[in-house]
């Protein structure tokens, strides 16, 4: 197969752990530059490897492959789209990005004959737009919840099971690399709905702009309400949730609920992430992985890397739904 030349942006926490496996394996790819926003952070590769200029990698007509890794959700609309004009295939973990500027992207991937993956963006290692893409085709799915968000679910965790306070159980998560740089998106909900966008675009073919879906996020949950949990047997999860209705219509959400112990994502606690997708003739399946560091989103990141080898694209079931709606009247906390 074509011997993939990348132009990696960012060497961040996941471009760091991409790096990291990469380089335990003996595959026909080579990094040729890594664009990078600060020259004095100490780097762990050779210098003449990087660049403050992006336009260095999207001018490289050896540069076949762009790996986008930057937490700047503008900078990598700007980074992606070039690329995709320019003829090169892209792998992103940029969710924020991908899920509001989706519609966009498809339309520059038919243009131009490119592709776009994006594994990582969605739940870390959890092949979750792979199995929605490829696997449920002659299914019907009723339903698709989790825990699509780490730091949010490491903090619940650690204020729930160790009675840490909420900004020493946030401080972890950052200095875990598991949070965004600006933490509300995560503790907000609105990372888990990007998510949830992006991950209703395979399951369904709808495409929704995340401002139109309903989100409420973890930052004011009570001591109360965590001792009505505990009373209850119940755990408090960010639960991001989308429901088909009828044969046209999604609905989406994502808010706080309580967890019953025979639900699977009672178990799932700190950085894991947990996907249950409830299916006409399949029944209930539950997929369950780490969500968030730089080895398990390298590692999907490294996955469509592969799969660019075959010209692997998706298909977003060629829209097959018109509509999304959000449901704003049932985000209760106490059942
Ligand atoms: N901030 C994200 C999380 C990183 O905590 O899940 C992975 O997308």
């Amino acid at each position: 197969s074509t011997k993939l030349t990348i132009g990696l942006f960012g060497f961040g926490v996941v471009g760091q752990g991409l790096n990291d496996i990469i380089r335990t394996k003996d595959l026909n790819l080579e990094i040729k530059k890594i664009a990078i926003k600060n020259p004095e952070k100490r780097r762990t590769l050779p210098e003449e490897l990087f660049t403050t200029d992006s336009s260095i990698i999207l001018n490289d007509p050896e540069i076949n492959t762009v790996v986008e890794l930057i937490n700047d959700a503008d900078a990598a609309y700007y980074i992606v789209k070039t690329a995709l004009q320019k003829g090169k295939n892209v792998v992103s973990a940029n969710k924020k990005m991908i899920a509001e500027h989706l519609e966009e992207l498809l339309h520059l991937q038919e243009q131009y004959g490119t592709s776009l993956l994006y594994e990582g963006a969605v739940c870390g290692s959890i092949p979750i737009i792979r199995n929605l893409e490829e696997y449920y085709d002659n299914e019907l799915l009723y339903s698709i919840r989790g825990i699509f968000n780490g730091s949010s679910n490491y903090i619940l965790s650690k204020t729930f099971n160790d009675n840490l306070d909420y900004p020493t159980a946030l401080k972890q998560a950052q200095d875990l690399g598991f949070a965004e740089s600006n933490p509300i998106l995560d503790v907000g909900g609105f990372d888990a709905k990007s998510k949830l966008v992006i991950a209703v675009s395979h399951a369904y073919g709808v495409l929704t702009n995340p401002d139109d879906v309903f989100n409420m996020g973890i930052q004011n949950i009570s001591p109360k309400d965590i001792q009505y949990a505990k009373e209850k047997n119940f755990k408090i999860k960010l639960v991001p949730t989308a429901l088909e209705f009828g044969e046209r219509q999604v609905v989406l959400y994502v808010i706080p609920r309580m967890i019953k112990p025979d639900d699977f994502l009672f178990n799932v606690e700190n950085e894991y992430n947990g996907v249950i997708v409830q299916a006409a003739f399949a029944d209930q399946q539950f997929f369950f992985g780490k969500g968030a560091g730089g080895h398990p989103t390298g590692s999907a990141v490294l996955s469509d890397i592969a799969a660019l080898r075959y010209d692997y694209k998706y298909e977003y079931k060629k829209y097959r739904l018109n509509n999304a709606y959000v449901q704003s009247n049932d985000y209760v906390l106490t059942i």
